[in-house]
């Protein structure tokens, strides 16, 4: 049973590094296409290659492919740990692996060929979207199946809290967004209904799948227990009451009622609270152990990515000023938050688990440590240094050559100096993946590693 568990754990994440590659070459694509009139040529005549499909089919597969993939993963590893039960019906969830990588592929498939539906980020066609929805239920009974199995009680560790709110909200989220938004809701309304499916997918999907990792991580690796265990049950019940109501703050200034656009204001600062019970419980739990971050990598990709999460968390609050917005709606600053909240948090968290997991599970140790520190300094300075800051900078540029009525070519070309270095990221972003399943694909049996790797 264990080998079969460690089995669908490893399947899950090889699929994740190959749909962050897939999506990865399409945000290289995109980024390339940027940089110049030229570029903006390249492939634009291949209908099923050209900017807006490109595009989609770039956060199609990083969110659903690679995010939703890790965050499976993690769920079949910690959950029969949490609980000591085994997977209840493990063979569903072996067979759910080809249906959940079927429903992907369609999706990006019927994206490429133009039929995407027009709900960001829920753009798969519908016929894509009753697969995933079928396998994500069952992803659900297996994995929820054996929290249930072992009993709900109030020893629940914060780790099974949030992968049930995880799982149970983004069921609902998931139709709600490709029943109502997409067929039922008409106009502003269908637009307030699909920035609350935009906010929860990140919300009350990514969040607390990716906050779990972090709750189960520090503790094993650290050995020792988490600072403090009733802020992260705080945590967690503000994050399930506040989040969904915020979600009309990506409507600012749009026809959505004005009440509504305004009760964000509030409902988004009191977030902060939520981010601040996680670091809070991260700094007071690394007290005296901070040394480790330099041999140890799964750590090392867990503590950079709660920086970058305060770094998101506290711009969030800053974003639902209503002047704030008046500068950078619609600009590229959207995007660097974008990225630095999926891949410089989220992302970063997946990675931490996939080294840290990849020995646990195959009894294999990476190949080499220094492919792993190459692994590292690529994604720190191709995300924050070439990526990150450049293109932040571009959304300033954008948003006050707009401001100041420009023509809107003047914001192409104050912004294309920006736009170059997060090409080059692109590629070193790739190089820095490659390098990672190269180590884990030529990994060793750990008994003729001599115990090198520290991971
Ligand atoms: C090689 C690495 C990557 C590059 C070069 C890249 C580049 C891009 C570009 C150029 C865009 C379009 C921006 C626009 O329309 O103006 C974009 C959008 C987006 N990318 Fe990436 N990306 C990369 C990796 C990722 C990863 C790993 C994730 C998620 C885990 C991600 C999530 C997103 C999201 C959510 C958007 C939409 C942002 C928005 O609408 O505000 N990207 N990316």
């Amino acid at each position: 049973m264990k080998n079969e568990e460690n089995r669908l754990v490893q399947i899950h994440l090889i699929a994740a590094l190959t749909w962050l590659l897939f999506g990865m070459f399409a945000g290289l694509s995109l980024a390339y296409r940027l940089i110049s009139p030229e570029a903006a040529e390249f492939l634009q005549n291949i209908p099923w290659l050209n900017f807006g499909r490109m595009r989609i089919f770039h956060t199609h597969t990083a969110i659903f492919g690679w995010l939703s993939n890790g965050f499976i993963a993690f769920t079949y590893y910690a959950v029969p740990k949490l609980t000591s039960q085994p997977l209840f019906l493990p063979k569903l969830a072996r067979s759910n692996f080809y249906l959940t990588q079927l429903a992907i592929l369609l999706g990006g498939i019927g994206i490429l060929l133009g039929h995407a539906e027009g709900v960001e980020y829920a753009e798969a066609p519908w016929w894509a979207d009753i697969v995933f929805a079928l396998a994500f239920v069952f992803t659900i009974l297996c994995s929820i199946g054996t929290i249930f199995k072992a009993g709900l009680s109030s020893q629940l560790y914060v780790t099974l809290w949030y992968i049930i709110l995880g799982f149970s909200f983004t069921a609902l989220n998931f139709i709600m967004a490709n029943t109502i938004v997409v067929h039922v809701a008409p106009g502003a309304a269908g637009a307030a209904l699909s920035g609350l499916w935009i906010h929860n997918a990140v919300g009350l999907w990514v969040t607390p799948m990716g906050v779990a990792i972090v709750y189960y991580l520090l503790p094993v690796i650290l050995q020792k227990p988490i600072a403090s265990h009733k802020l992260s049950l705080i945590g967690f019940w503000t994050l399930a009451i506040l989040y969904p109501l915020g979600g009309s703050h990506h409507y600012f200034y749009s026809p959505v009622p004005w009440w509504l656009q305004m009760m964000a204001v509030p409902l988004t600062s009191a977030l902060i609270f939520v981010v601040y019970t996680v670091v809070y419980n991260f700094f007071v739990t690394m007290k005296g152990s901070w040394s480790q971050i330099s041999s140890n990598i799964s750590l090392r990709f867990l503590a950079f990515g709660i920086f970058s999460y305060i770094i998101t968390c506290t711009q969030g609050p800053f974003h639902a000023l209503l002047s704030v917005q008046q500068v950078i709606h619609f600009t590229d600053w959207v995007v660097a938050h974008a990225h630095l909240a999926l891949f410089g948090v989220f992302s970063w968290w997946i990675f931490a688990f996939i080294y840290f997991a990849w020995p646990r599970i195959t009894g294999r140790e990476i190949l080499s440590q220094k492919w792993a520190e190459w692994h590292f300094w690529l994604m720190f300075i191709g995300f924050f240094l070439m990526y990150y800051i450049p293109d932040t900078i571009a959304g300033l540029m954008q948003g006050f050559t707009w401001l100041r009525g420009l023509p809107f070519i003047d914001s192409l070309k104050a912004s294309q100096p920006f736009w170059i270095p997060r090409a080059i990221s692109g590629v070193m972003l790739i190089i820095g993946v490659v390098l990672l399943c190269l180590n884990l694909y030529y990994s060793q049996p750990q008994a003729q590693k001599n115990g090198s790797a520290t991971v």
